[in-house]
């Protein structure tokens, strides 16, 4: 970590607080030339920082920027098993993140961005990603089970913000077979797992899940095409960074925790009692085929069970059809 970084740690650990430059030098056991030159740098870069002969530095309020720092107050104390690379603006955490997984990266890199200026979707689409107004995270995975049981990374995350944003905030999500979280019937996170196989081994090389969430809608709105179908954590509530901040780590933390025990599936439960689709006349699309269904429940397989209007039943596996609720157009 650089000097900058840690000042700026310090700093945000005293929010109002003057802390003298002696001080904060022998802390991070360097000069207080190179704490002066901290402090100049990140008042440059718009950080609100006070500085008083004979006081010291004062970090005025906490800044709209996302930093490795205003995440790392919320993760377990001495939590240290993840490196964290945040970017303003980034092409796609996805697409760097897999760069770097083909050149060895080691399991526990996370990019995390404020903008991405070509975020990806599924199914070749493109993911809305201006700045200032979701996250965009993406974690390197080096998975040791089976590549079956690699729809449980996409599962777990899914559950990681669904439980992050009622934690935080409050509000009461769903999630949409098999990886959208939705808020008051729109979505307001997509996921997109990318993850290379590895034929001698027979395993995955690596596993990239890459989480978009809408944290605040955009000053002139959504694009007319988005509006009906996606909101934001936000919407309709005070825009709060902390919180922000607060629900990055978290979906972090949660998500790590479930991938620990991925194969016991400890997030079954939280994504069955979640399904948006439970109940609801649906239409099963398979290539130009459509049919319409009752959707069911959510199996301990992640499949989706569906009853036909000819009382056939099935059970749907992600990845082999799509489903759309009758009730409103889907992203
Ligand atoms: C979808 O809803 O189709 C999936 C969207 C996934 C978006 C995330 S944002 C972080 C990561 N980087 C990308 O380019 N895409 C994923």
């Amino acid at each position: 970590m650089t000097t900058k970084t840690l000042v700026r740690a310090v700093l945000e650990d005293n929010v109002g607080r003057f802390i003298s430059g002696e001080s904060l030098a022998r802390r991070l056991h360097v000069s207080r030339n190179a704490v002066w030159r901290a402090v100049k740098s990140l008042q440059e870069e718009g950080c609100a920082i006070t500085a008083v002969t004979n006081r010291g530095y004062c970090l005025s309020q906490f800044g709209d920027a996302l930093t490795e720092s205003s995440l790392r107050r919320y993760f377990p104390n001495g939590e240290n098993r993840w490196t964290i690379h945040v970017f303003d603006t980034i092409s796609s955490t996805n697409t760097v993140l897999k760069e770097m997984a083909e050149q060895g990266e080691p399991e526990g890199t996370i990019l995390i961005a404020s903008e991405q200026t070509a975020g990806r979707g599924r199914m070749g689409r493109r993911f809305f990603s201006p700045a200032g107004t979701g996250v965009y995270l993406s974690m390197l995975l080096r998975p040791l089970f089976s590549p079956e049981q690699s729809l449980y990374i996409t599962t777990a995350a899914a559950v990681a913000v669904a439980e992050a944003i009622e934690f935080v905030t409050g509000r009461e999500t769903k999630i949409k077979w098999v990886n959208d979280v939705y808020l008051n019937g729109k979505k307001l996170c997509g996921i997109l797992t990318e993850a290379s196989f590895d034929m001698e081994s027979k395993r995955l090389a690596y596993a990239i899940p890459g989480i978009g969430i809408n944290m605040r809608t955009p000053p002139d709105g959504y694009p007319e095409e988005l509006k009906p179908i996606v909101t934001s954590v936000f919407d309709g509530i005070d825009y709060d960074t902390e919180k922000r901040n607060r629900i990055v780590a978290e979906v972090i933390t949660r998500f790590w925790n479930f991938y620990e025990h991925l194969t016991d599936k400890p997030f079954l439960r939280g994504y069955q009692k979640r399904s948006l689709l439970e109940g609801q006349k649906v239409d099963v699309i398979n290539g130009r085929e459509r049919s319409a269904a009752t959707a069911m429940e959510i199996d301990d397989d992640f499949r989706l069970h569906v009853r036909y209007p000819d009382g056939r039943e099935e059970y749907l596996q992600s990845g082999e059809v799509s489903v759309k609720p009758r009730a409103f157009t889907e992203l």
